[in-house]
């Protein structure tokens, strides 16, 4: 059995496979700060300040974005080195070889697959909040997944966002990422009006004390809001539908995160000084701070820019997962249809759509208030294993050109990988265990489908 067996670099795909290169640096930088910004600042906020970290909250958004920043400078290597669809997986494919690859992938399904449904659920809660302010209620039946000792049968609006989402991605990988940049530039601009409004009522006691959990708080807090910077690396899943990847895939990488770092320190400094923390646990903890400090108009703003944000990540992360599932098939691990594209829009349409449905299926009926945290430990798992592979490929494979390097290598990928399992040792035993369950789901498909249908097989 050759499990180990590599991808070889190859630049140019099938032109009836291939997509089309139509995005640039900016529409990359958008589609970053469209996949990060989203549920972890406008909803984990809270509960991060209120149990686990308090006023030093900023600390926790500090260790969580060096552990990302770590982490997308070795991305943005991988991605100036092999800009092909796929991201991680591919770069584990190169580096690792097919059965590690396999695992990567089925990994990232965690991260784009089942943070979209997450956030699709978060994305229902707003919205149904910001009909209650216009008096509308929907039946009980229908407003949660599946929970009949509730009453509650389908998150409808979460199913709906989804197969709106989906409708978009199919239209085309431009249209997708204008209707998404209109949308950041609503989200970031509604972050703004809160730094703007909130920085005049900051009370510093209200930082006292600073640290009222210890350290091992602030560090469970980073493995919360973790979750906030998510997203960066599903723009190099967009690959090959960028013009100059070498150049323009670390540009968008690095800059939409290092926006959203300055915005989150920035944003979880003035949220603890105008509220005193141990009152942040509610689901709308930026939108409540504005009312805390009597500003109902802004903290109106910040409902319907939650809803517009949590629209984007949710475009980006299903595009990621999109194109994951796409890759995936091409190189024969999943079934061979998932691939196929459509010859005008140049859009993966299977792919694009068994996405939206199981999304859609997932948010629809299954609660996920438990699983959400599988989504941080895949995350992780597939930041570790990415900075893993630049080191090692910087030995095994010198020969290949990167238009980007990592710098001080081995130093930031030691660093990024020990910051990530760090933070995945945070998460508890039921996560842990269900990441293993997953995981052995993976192979039992591997064996059973991928190791016989890949396409490494006629070539060995
Ligand atoms: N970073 C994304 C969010 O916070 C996943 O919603």
């Amino acid at each position: 059995m050759n499990l180990f067996r590599k991808k070889l670099l190859t630049t140019s795909q099938s032109n009836d496979q291939s997509l089309n290169r139509v995005l640039g640096a900016v529409d990359l930088t958008m589609l970053g700060v469209g996949a990060i910004i989203g549920t972890g600042v406008f909803v984990l906020t809270g509960v991060a300040a209120a149990k686990y970290a308090g006023p030093a909250l900023i600390l926790s958004f500090i260790i969580a974005g060096l552990a990302c920043v770590f982490a997308a400078l070795c991305y943005s290597e991988f991605a100036s080195m092999i800009p092909q669809s796929g991201s991680a997986y591919t770069y584990s494919y190169v580096a690792f070889g097919e059965i590690f690859a396999w695992i990567l992938g089925w990994d990232l399904v965690l991260e784009y697959g089942l943070a979209s449904s997450a956030v699709a659920s978060g994305w229902s809660g707003y919205f149904q909040s910001l009909l209650t302010g216009f008096g509308i209620h929907l039946p009980t039946g229908i407003t949660s997944a599946f929970n009949p000792s509730k009453g509650t049968y389908i998150d409808l609006p979460a199913v709906m966002i989804i197969l709106l989402v989906t409708l978009l991605l199919s239209r085309g990988v431009k249209e997708s990422a204008k209707f998404n940049s209109i949308m950041v530039i609503v989200k970031v601009a509604v972050i703004l009006l809160f730094i703007a409004v909130g920085v005049w009522y900051v009370e510093p006691a209200n930082w006292e004390p600073f640290v009222p959990f210890g350290f091992s708080g602030v560090v469970t807090g980073a493995a919360v809001v973790v979750f906030a910077y998510f997203g960066f690396d599903a723009v190099s899943t967009a690959a090959e539908e960028v013009k100059n990847p070498q150049r323009n895939l670390p540009i968008g990488i690095i800059s939409a995160l290092a926006i959203c770092t300055i915005i989150y320190i920035v944003v979880s400094l003035i949220l603890t000084g105008i509220v005193p923390y141990n009152m942040l646990n509610v689901k709308d903890p930026v939108a409540f701070a504005l009312q805390f400090i009597g500003q109902d108009w802004a903290a109106g703003f910040i409902s319907l820019g939650a809803i517009v944000g949590i629209t984007t990540v949710l475009i980006v992360m299903m595009f990621g997962q999109t194109r994951l599932f796409y890759a995936m098939s091409r190189d024969g691990l999943l079934p061979s249809k998932l691939s196929a594209v459509h010859p005008r829009t140049k859009v993966p349409l299977p792919s694009t759509w068994t996405t939206g449905l199981l999304v859609a299926l997932f948010a629809g009926f299954v609660p996920l208030d438990k699983l959400a945290e599988l989504t941080s430990i895949g995350t992780l798992f597939a930041f570790a294993t990415v900075s893993l592979g630049v080191a090692v490929l910087r030995k095994t494979r010198p020969d290949i050109e990167r238009g980007f390097k990592t710098p001080w290598v081995p130093l930031i990928p030691a660093l990024a990988i020990i910051f990530c399992v760090y933070l995945m040792l945070q998460l508890s035993a039921f996560t842990w265990k269900g990441f293993v369950v997953w995981l052995v789901i993976g192979l039992v498909l591997y064996f059973s489908y991928g190791y016989r249908h890949s396409k490494l097989n006629s070539t060995k």
